[in-house]
């Protein structure tokens, strides 16, 4: 994929456009760009995009000398796009990798997966942010906070659009995916599990897919369960299914795993999850920086990302959640702009509105 011209021409000219409050849908403009460059500098990423293309949705473990095929024209795709992509022109993009890790050495950056490294045009928009437009964002009347509010909703509506969502105020702004993990398991799940209930995670999941979950065990009562991986690398489905109850509340997978590079059946858990009850939420840190993302598709309640594995900037991630679920949350963080009226003892909170648009407000506002 070359970099032509009047698309690099397009991409400076959003860059000059959003502000720093932007950056996350600077980072998926970056990302789009740079998206080939990705799993040709991480090989677990690069199983990852493998088994995408090849498998979407599809959990079929690949035979062996299939996977060596696929590797060998992966890596034969990779030559050719190389060529296509003027890897020195995007090389000079990115100044990190302008640097020796001792004399002679160039630094070659491989941990795409746990964090990328960020393109000049990123920095510099960041830079113009905080030198000309940098304000307070939905609570002021001058022209900087305007520029700056306009920026988060121009954002907002950029990352909906992304992961083809029904609307902006679907998109939740967090500091990473962590918080967006955090934020879940503490307003929807603590207000709705029990001792009763139980909670379906994989085996392979990140900490932060896990961690929220124990805690949330802790204080409801509700009792975890684990399917396990099958020999090959994949989840054990039969496993999976086996384990759904009636008394599953909620199910939570990563769509693509940061430790085996394995395309879990999203679409597939989602339906299993809504036939006995459950929620479903997906951890795609790993699937949106590689592989195209349909929250409609995949057909889940939750999904979370992060704008630093995307060459995007570091604490801004993102939340989406179906709006009918974000409707029926209970705030997470109190504080400012998120109430209708306050006094000394109490506030009446705007998650009491009941239109679309207000109501998953007082999550976002309070964590931009
Ligand atoms: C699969 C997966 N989930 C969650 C996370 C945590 O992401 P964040 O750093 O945005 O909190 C990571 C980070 O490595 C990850 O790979």
């Amino acid at each position: 994929m070359a970099f032509s011209e009047s698309r690099e021409r397009k991409w400076w000219k959003a860059m000059a456009a959003l502000g720093v409050a932007s950056l996350l849908s600077a980072a998926n403009l970056s990302f789009a760009a740079y998206r080939p460059l990705i799993p040709r500098a991480n090989f677990q990423s690069q199983l990852g995009s493998l088994s995408a293309n090849r498998q979407r949705e599809s959990y079929t473990p690949l035979p062996l000398a299939f996977t060596a095929a696929a590797l060998i024209a992966a890596a034969k795709r990779t030559r050719r796009s190389a060529k296509e992509l003027d890897v020195e022109k995007i090389r000079a993009d990115f100044p990190a990798l302008n640097q020796e890790v001792k004399p002679g050495v160039p630094l070659v950056y491989l941990d795409n997966a746990a964090t990328s490294q960020k393109p000049k045009q990123v920095l510099a928009e960041l830079n113009r942010f905080y030198s000309q437009d940098n304000s307070n964002v939905h609570r002021g009347m001058h022209a900087l906070s305007i520029r700056s509010t306009e920026a988060v909703e121009a954002a907002r509506a950029k990352v909906s659009a992304f992961v083809n969502a029904e609307g902006p105020e679907e998109i939740i702004f967090t500091r990473n995916a962590t918080e967006a993990i955090n934020l879940v398991a503490r307003t929807w799940g603590s207000a709705n599990l029990g001792p009763e209930d139980e909670i379906l995670l994989s085996v392979m999941e990140h900490h932060s897919n896990l961690v929220p979950w124990q805690q949330l065990a802790q204080t409801s009562g509700a009792k975890l369960k684990f399917a396990h991986i099958r020999p090959n690398g994949t989840l054990d489905t039969d496993e999976w299914e086996s384990l759904l109850t009636s008394n599953t509340k909620l199910v939570a997978l990563c769509h693509v795993s940061n430790v085996l590079g394995c395309v879990n059946p999203i679409k597939w858990a989602a339906e299993r999850a809504h036939s006995v009850g459950a929620k479903m939420l997906v951890d795609a840190c790993q699937s949106v920086p590689h592989m195209p993302v349909d929250v409609r598709e995949l057909g889940a309640d939750w999904l979370v990302a992060s704008s630093h594995k995307m060459c995007g900037p570091t604490g801004i991630g993102f939340l989406w959640g179906r709006a009918d679920v974000l409707r029926s949350s209970p705030p997470f963080l109190g504080g400012g702009e998120m109430i209708d009226e306050v006094k000394l003892e109490s506030a009446l909170i705007t998650i009491s509105h009941t239109s679309l648009k207000q109501a998953p407000q007082p999550l976002l506002k309070q964590l931009l």
